[in-house]
């Protein structure tokens, strides 16, 4: 990677080698969750080593680790003590730079979590605030406030946390006495940072050269939205404050002007990012960013500006239910945000805090991914969400933008449900009657990859969260030479849409009332059949189609054929 002068938008450029972004298959992996070499449960670098032919295999584009920094895990990984290091638990540095050398060597670029609105409570920058006083330059660096009350024993408003309980937690002061409050908008071990502190700008521009310098490709922004804040007073109630932001298939009745909320998207986020974009810029090519953030469409174009991070999230697939209308109205709509912001749209169906959209899809259309719970599905809802999920993925691939991927979907991996109240690791879990009945962990179970073996081949010493009896059904083992296994599916679909995936141009087919059918350049056609019965396919080669079938007969209900023209 060479260094550039430094400039304030992304270089004009002719796409391809240097935008690589704008059309990747991108990968995420959980590391804790994905391959662990030294047998004590939890993934690790040397086990991504010894999968990188796997990654390759499936034929994607980039790499995006989630957070691997040293945590004591309150939140996953997502409470980081030191922005610039490695876990113990998953390896050092220089298993890092070794992973990133052998991706970059297969021709995969590298993208990493980074967790900007909070540290953990063990940043040694937090340790300092504490131990420092009320108004000291190291208080300043997150948010401390005074309590109410005449002791000040009450938090300093009703806002809540969003894994519950209030979002203010009160410390000791270095003296022992019970003193000021500071504000986590996720766990009390995660205290948000002041953005406003120039000390904390220029920390994050540091950490971003940091990565850079290693050869890392780009950044996935952790709650990208949250960073600049109006925390003066009067506060609004929470009342008012919830109806934040929200994608727009949710009627969320927005209560602040655009830019005003106190929490969320607030307009001072566009000087941080540009700023961010300039550190980018030094390097060749350009690094780029992808922001985690939950706002409208008409919102999203500020994050993903040419001069900001590049390119943001869009989660309404992941929101949206089976439904052929909520497809096309979200395809079309973020393919004409995408356009009219010269960025690429984002296609999401499973990460790593939502259930696995194999399982999500057995539901009704209704389902709400964020906040609806739901159990085990029986044999024939889990055969039909499989199905489902296997032609939206196939769908998806074939739309202009970039798609992210989620470790184990690649296996039709289902959500693992009922695991024991005392293997809970997510903060935001709910334990019934001894085991989890909702939260994150069902998703974030470590991958099978042989048919058999105490820990299904992801470890020869544990698993860090517990494997299901059935899971070998759905190992990397017994699914590579089964033709018709969605491991077999993804590898093709991948191989394929980097051939045929040369422009951003998209054209409607109309098929029919239940079948969802466009063309892109090259002759490449994606029909989906969201109907009860079998649709006709229109003329063409069938290249793939995920009813298991090879040949010209009708597509099974549920299902997507490719078909290639001309
Ligand atoms: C979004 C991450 O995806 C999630 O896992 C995490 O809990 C929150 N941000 C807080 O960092």
């Amino acid at each position: 990677m060479s260094i550039t002068e430094p400039t304030g938008q992304i270089p004009d450029t002719d796409g391809t080698a240097r935008q690589w972004w704008r059309q990747a298959a991108v990968y995420q992996i959980y590391p804790r969750s994905f391959a662990d070499a030294n047998k004590d449960g939890i993934g690790d670098f040397v086990g991504v080593l010894s999968r990188v032919d796997y990654l390759a295999s499936l034929n994607v584009d980039a790499v995006w680790f989630s957070p691997f920094y040293p945590s004591a895990l309150a939140d996953g990984g997502y409470d980081v003590d030191d922005y610039r290091d490695v876990d113990p638990s998953i390896g050092t540095l220089a298993d890092f730079e070794a992973v990133i050398a052998a991706l970059h060597g297969r021709g995969i670029k590298v993208i990493i979590d980074i967790v900007p609105n909070h540290s953990s409570n063990r940043h040694a920058w937090f340790r300092e605030a504490l131990a420092s006083p009320a108004g000291s330059p190291a208080r300043d660096r997150y948010l401390f406030r005074d309590g109410k009350g005449p002791g000040g024993e009450l938090p300093p408003n009703d806002w809540q946390a969003m894994f519950g309980g209030s979002a203010w937690t009160r410390i000791a002061e270095p003296d022992g006495t019970p003193g000021q409050w500071y504000f986590h908008m996720f766990a009390p071990q995660q205290p948000d940072w002041n953005w406003d502190n120039p000390e904390v700008r220029e920390d994050f521009l540091a950490t971003l050269r940091f990565w850079g310098d290693r050869g890392v490709d780009g950044f996935r922004v952790d709650v990208a939205s949250g960073l600049a804040k109006d925390m003066s007073e009067p506060y609004p109630e929470w009342e008012r404050v919830m109806h934040g932001p929200m994608s727009f298939l949710e009627s969320a009745e927005v209560t602040f002007d655009p830019g005003r909320h106190p929490l969320f998207d607030r307009d001072e986020l566009d000087e941080i990012y540009a700023g961010w974009r300039q550190v980018f810029n030094t390097y060749d090519p350009p690094l780029f960013a992808v922001a985690e953030a939950w706002v409208t469409p008409d919102r999203q174009a500020r994050y993903a500006s040419t001069d900001g991070l590049g390119q943001s999230f869009n989660f309404d697939l992941l929101s949206a239910g089976w439904d052929i209308g909520d497809f096309r109205t979200v395809i079309q709509r973020n393919l004409e945000f995408a356009e009219a912001n010269d960025t690429t749209s984002t296609w999401v169906f499973s990460n790593h805090d939502v259930i696995r959209h194999a399982t999500r899809y057995s539901q009704s259309s209704g389902y709400r991914p964020m906040f609806d719970r739901m159990t085990r599905p029986d044999d024939a809802a889990a055969a039909r969400g499989l199905a489902r999920a296997r032609a939206a993925t196939l769908l998806a691939l074939a739309l202009p933008g970039s798609a992210y991927l989620y470790q184990g979907e690649e296996l039709g991996l289902p959500e693992v449900f009922d695991i024991p109240a005392d293997r809970a690791q997510d903060p935001s879990a709910v334990i019934e009657n001894g085991v989890i009945v909702a939260g994150r962990d069902g998703c974030r179970v470590p991958l099978p990859w042989t048919a058999s073996g105490e820990f299904f081949g992801f470890s020869d010493g544990g698993a860090h969260l517990p494997q299901p009896k059935w899971y070998g059904a759905f190992s990397v083992e017994a699914e590579s030479d089964d033709p018709n296994s969605t491991l077999t599916l993804y590898r093709e679909a991948l191989r394929l849409r980097r051939k045929f995936h040369t422009s951003e141009h998209l054209e409607w087919l109309d098929l029919g009332n239940n079948v969802l059918a466009f063309t892109r350049p090259n002759g490449w056609i994606s029909v989906t059949n969201f109907g009860a019965t079998p649709a006709q396919l229109p003329v063409g080669t069938v290249v793939v189609r995920t009813d298991g079938r090879h040949d010209r007969a009708p597509l099974a209900p549920d299902s997507t054929a490719w078909l290639v023209r001309g």
